[in-house]
């Protein structure tokens, strides 16, 4: 009887710890980031801000900043979307694949469907290296959905884009692996809440063993101490859905199981993106212990079937 219960308390607090973030240091002020490994080893974070920053590591724990993407200033195709010249640019996602990094980034203003997201390549990842390829999709007052926080997965020759921000949530269409463009005007729904003024963006799919997941943040970013931003998941065994939670509530439906929330001091944990390493599949995200936001890095268990933060 003793044994069971010490048993069943393990399990819950096995399942219900959420680890501190791992150790970094330096240059760790960021939001939304997004992490790529390139062929040499070193370690890229693009985050929300002015030209895109550029924050690299040759160990993922000491960080400098190195400059932007854009040093120049953004392109000027983002101006109609952030209402001036060289305005933030929110939520970049990139991907790192035979020699190249694709970066997919968003231009909009707090609030506003007047959205677009657009696409940009470089070998080196580098300040002023990148070239533009414009507008991927955009969003404009009245529409459905928002376009911004996109994410890339490449699985096998289909390229896949996720990306939406509250209103009917988040949506998936299917790009051209040559061009990085839509390949079809078809654009899936894959998960949607009413709770919170149906609060849920920064949506990325990751493929891990038999499963596709779709990691989301939920309720409020970007407030300091005040944000209420957690990491919900949900899985299925097609890219295109439906996902559904660890209880099978459809993601559809408001469903998606706790990754990662607020816990002691860490504040509002968010904005995430998902990378394969040497060591396994690590998770990049944003929180608060006072009004900047930090950088958080853990790695993520799959092995009971479900992201586990270790
Ligand atoms: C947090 O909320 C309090 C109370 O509403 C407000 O006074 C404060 O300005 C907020 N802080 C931030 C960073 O939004």
């Amino acid at each position: 009887m003793l044994n069971a219960f010490v048993i069943a308390l393990t399990l819950a607090s096995a399942v219900f710890a959420q680890p501190n973030p791992g150790k970094v240091t330096g240059d760790i002020s960021v939001h939304d980031p997004t992490m790529c490994r390139d062929n040499a080893g070193t370690y890229f974070i693009f985050a929300t801000g002015t030209g895109i920053p550029i924050h690299t590591s040759t160990d993922r724990i000491a960080w400098t900043q190195i400059g932007s993407v854009w040093p120049n200033g953004a392109p000027s195709d983002t101006n109609q979307f952030t209402g001036t010249t060289n305005g933030a640019i929110w939520a970049p996602d990139c991907t790192y694949l035979n020699g190249q990094f694709y970066l997919y980034y968003a231009a909009s203003t707090f609030g506003s469907q007047n959205s677009g997201i657009f696409f940009a390549t470089s070998t080196s990842g580098l300040p002023g290296t990148w070239t533009d390829h414009g507008l991927v999709t955009s969003t404009a007052t009245g529409a459905t959905y928002n376009a911004i926080d996109p994410n890339l997965l490449i699985d096998g020759s289909n390229w896949i884009l996720s990306l939406g921000s509250f209103w009917t949530g988040i949506k998936e269409m299917t790009l051209s692996s040559s061009t990085g463009k839509p390949s079809s005007s078809s654009i899936t729904s894959l998960a949607q809440r009413t709770a919170n003024n149906g609060a849920i963006e920064a949506s990325v799919i990751w493929k891990q063993g038999s499963f596709y997941y779709l990691f989301s943040s939920w309720d409020n970013c970007c407030q300091g101490l005040n944000s209420t931003y957690n990491i919900r998941v949900g899985r299925s065994s097609s890219a295109k859905g439906p996902f559904v939670d660890q209880s099978g509530v459809a993601l559809t439906n408001g469903g998606g199981t706790l990754v990662l929330g607020t816990h002691g001091s860490i504040v509002g944990p968010g904005g995430q993106d998902l990378m394969s390493d040497v060591d396994g599949t690590i998770m990049v995200y944003h929180y608060y212990t006072a009004t900047t936001s930090l950088l958080g890095i853990n790695r993520l268990d799959f092995s009971s079937g479900w992201p586990v933060v270790v």
